[in-house]
């Protein structure tokens, strides 16, 4: 049975990623995170609050109600910080997250203190989130780590994490043997350890394929493919192949450019036509969605494409000629149509083409 579509980033992470698996919640009984920890930062609009709900871990299908929320074994947890996650998500929602609702997999590995102290100290050079994420696969891959289920029994946080991980990989596996999946990717193509700009690059693959083995599921369960993409590029941390504009000249995108996990200032940039192609195709993209068009309204601003600088404006999303000249552009020389548009934060700004 097909059930499993998967959802990821096309750019450097920050694409929108969190709304978008929020929206489109509804359809599924189960959303799984399947790389990366606490340095993603997914924020997410509810309908019952006027505060953006701010998650890292958590998968952004949270404020669904009926949907599991599942950390699976690719992941790498830090259990105070998910303690704190937990109890603030609780805080915006008003009511108490049960353990049908979320799901932390007794294999995914825990970031301890000194993980955090490595990643502080040795790799500044880089701009990590700091949160102790590459030491902590490191430790994975040197078979030092900790696995969750292992070390959770002993430690003063155990009685408030245990709830979610107890039957939580049983839990996983019903939804895909009977539900409707969708897994969550955290970072973005350009991060991907083994396919981005190498060292500037997260700790863990990014790339949809990776859902099918860290969250332990057959290739022949993939549906479809959604790739997000920003109307614009931005870029956290280091990365000297970034191109950037200049944030004085874009000032009101430079301004809304801040990362959800680290407050750092984003660069902001144009869209690359060869990197978002190259991105649809290593990913095997069937469903590409657009977010923040609005973003752009009222700028000049350029998109990248066979050595050239290609120059475009809008004022406003909606059937004008100028935007519909932008979109259509990507559209045919990304060799696909766009699936939708957000065209601002709330849950149902968006434009939908289908
Ligand atoms: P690390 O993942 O903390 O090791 O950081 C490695 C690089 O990936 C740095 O440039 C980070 O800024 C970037 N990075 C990690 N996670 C995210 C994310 O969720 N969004 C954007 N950039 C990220
Ligand atoms: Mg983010």
């Amino acid at each position: 049975m097909r059930n499993v579509d998967i959802l990821v980033g096309l750019q450097h992470g920050d694409e929108g990623k969190g709304r978008v698996v929020d929206y489109f919640a509804f359809n599924y009984s189960c959303v799984a995170r399947f790389n990366g920890g606490p340095n993603a930062g997914h924020t997410v609009y509810t309908a019952s609050s006027d505060e953006p709900l701010k998650l890292n871990m958590i998968p952004s299908g949270i404020v669904h109600k009926n949907v599991f929320n599942y950390i699976g074994p690719g992941c790498v947890v830090d259990p105070l910080s998910l303690i704190l996650e937990i109890k603030r998500v609780e805080d915006t929602l008003g009511y108490k997250i049960k353990p049908s609702q979320l799901g932390l997999s007794e294999k995914a590995h825990l970031i301890i203190p000194e993980y955090v102290e490595k990643d502080c100290k040795n790799n500044s050079h880089l701009g990590t989130t700091k949160k102790g994420i590459g030491p902590c696969y490191a430790a994975k891959s040197d078979r030092v780590g900790m696995r969750v289920g292992d070390v959770l029994k002993k430690q003063p946080y155990a009685d408030f994490l245990e709830e979610y991980v107890v039957g939580s990989d049983d839990r996983f596996l019903d939804h895909l043997n009977s539900g409707e999946v969708l897994c969550e990717g955290a970072q973005g193509t350009f991060l991907d350890i083994d396919h981005g700009p190498y060292p500037y690059v997260t700790s863990s693959n990014t790339l949809a394929s990776h859902a099918c083995t860290s969250l332990g599921f057959s290739l022949h369960k993939v549906r479809d493919i959604f790739g997000v993409f920003k109307a614009y590029a931005t870029r956290v941390g280091q990365d000297p192949f970034f191109v950037k504009w200049d944030p004085e000249s874009y000032k009101s995108i430079s301004e809304i450019e801040f990362g959800t996990t680290t407050g750092r200032q984003r660069d902001i940039g144009p869209i690359s036509i060869a990197d978002l192609k190259y991105s649809i195709e290593v990913n095997g993209v069937t469903k590409l969605i657009m977010t923040k068009a609005d973003v752009l309204c009222g700028h000049k601003f350029n998109v990248l494409f066979n050595g050239d600088s290609i120059n475009f404006s809008y004022d406003k999303c909606d059937n004008s000629s100028k935007f519909l000249s932008y979109i259509q552009f990507l559209e045919f020389n990304l060799g696909m149509p766009i699936f939708n548009i957000s065209t601002g934060p709330n849950r149902l700004d968006w434009l939908s083409k289908i």
